[in-house]
């Protein structure tokens, strides 16, 4: 991709904002030219360290010809209500995780983007790294057999402080985190099952505050029934001291895969090659060193190289005219 088609890119909201100025930076074919920001600190700071053009006011960003794509990422329940003015605006969008926090809120993003030639993408970072991709590849192509069993595990830690101060007193309310780790930590997890194991038909559940002085829940437990028949579970919390990493186990009538966050820990498929095939993913992604910090105690962990591929994604998906690699539809984590 030459230098001389780069696509202009600005940043709403500079919490995890900052991570997709620097993933633009990094991102072929992309270019930062914008940020936004209602708190004057952080925007200034942010300004004085991209260079770029700085707005408080998101009206006057979205009438910056040079910014073709806006990356949303405000507080969750916010999303749906800066998307649509920007499709309106004719702007490409990428938004955070969750797309919104209700389902009929993204619906109606869906719907005004058929009248407008704009793309339209979501974070879910996940669904990026090869371990992640091996397993999907592995279930679609039927290697497990008829599934039987998704099942995870998110015992993340939260200080209380996390849901305090300017940028936390929204973290773990109903209307704008939409709950608290189902909807915010969790919804990563609840992409990715979903991604491997199809949609959740039904859901039996329990949720409740244990450990901070919040509003939604800090724990969740859920018993799943996918659409294809198979059972699943999930725990999600931000309760676990000092944070674990995200388990997940999927079984079907040929074989098991389980892994801890980008780790695998069992690939086990039915067949002649068993024995080869195991070593060989074991050798590319099993276990190696111990892990530092990582967000499963540290949101700020996350960090930008997940967001590169998508932001190039987008550039791309613009360039040849076809959808983004993650969709909105298919970022809708209910039916
Ligand atoms: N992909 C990931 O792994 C990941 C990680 C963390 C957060 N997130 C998502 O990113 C989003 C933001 O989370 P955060 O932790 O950065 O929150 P945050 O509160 O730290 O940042 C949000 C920013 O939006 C700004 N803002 C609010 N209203 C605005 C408006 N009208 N115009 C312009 N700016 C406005 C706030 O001032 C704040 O700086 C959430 O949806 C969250 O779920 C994703």
């Amino acid at each position: 991709m030459g230098k001389d088609r780069e696509i202009g890119f600005a940043v709403v909201g500079l919490g995890m904002g900052i991570y997709h100025a620097d993933a633009i930076l990094e991102a072929k074919g992309a270019k930062l030219v914008a940020l936004c920001d209602v708190d004057e600190n952080r925007l200034n700071k942010a300004a004085d360290r991209y260079k770029v053009k700085a707005y408080k006011d998101y009206n006057e960003l979205l009438r910056d010809s040079e910014v073709e794509v806006i990356n949303i990422c405000t507080p969750s329940g916010m999303h749906v209500d800066m998307a649509i003015p920007a499709v309106k605006a004719n702007k490409n969008i990428i938004v955070e995780k969750p797309v919104d926090i209700k389902s009929e809120k993204i619906d109606m993003l869906i719907e005004t983007g058929k009248n407008y030639k704009v793309k339209m993408g979501a974070i879910f970072q996940s669904r990026t790294t090869p371990l992640n991709k091996r397993i999907k590849d592995a279930i679609d192509k039927g290697r497990l057999g008829k599934l039987i069993g998704i099942h995870a595990l998110l015992p993340w830690y939260r200080e209380q402080s996390y849901y305090q101060g300017p940028h936390g007193n929204w973290k773990g309310t109903w209307n704008l985190d939409g709950g608290g780790s189902l909807m915010n930590q969790g919804v990563h997890t609840v992409d990715l099952i979903q991604w491997f194991g199809g949609r959740v038909k039904s859901v039996f559940g329990a949720f409740g505050v244990f450990a901070h002085d919040i509003e939604a829940e800090d724990k969740t437990s859920a018993v799943l029934k996918f659409e294809n028949g198979a059972l699943g579970t999930l725990m999600t919390t931000t309760c676990a001291y000092p944070g674990l990493s995200q388990y997940i186990l999927i079984h079907g009538d040929n074989g098991t895969i389980a892994k801890e966050e980008d780790q695998l820990q069992t690939w086990k498929i039915k067949g002649q090659n068993e024995k080869e095939e195991e070593t060989e993913m074991l050798n590319l992604y099993g276990p190696k060193e111990k892990r530092g910090i990582t967000t499963a105690s540290d949101p700020m962990a996350v960090g930008a190289s997940g967001h590169v591929g998508i932001i190039e994604d987008m550039v791309k998906a613009i360039i040849e005219d076809r959808e983004p690699m993650i969709t909105i539809e298919s970022a809708k984590t209910r039916s």
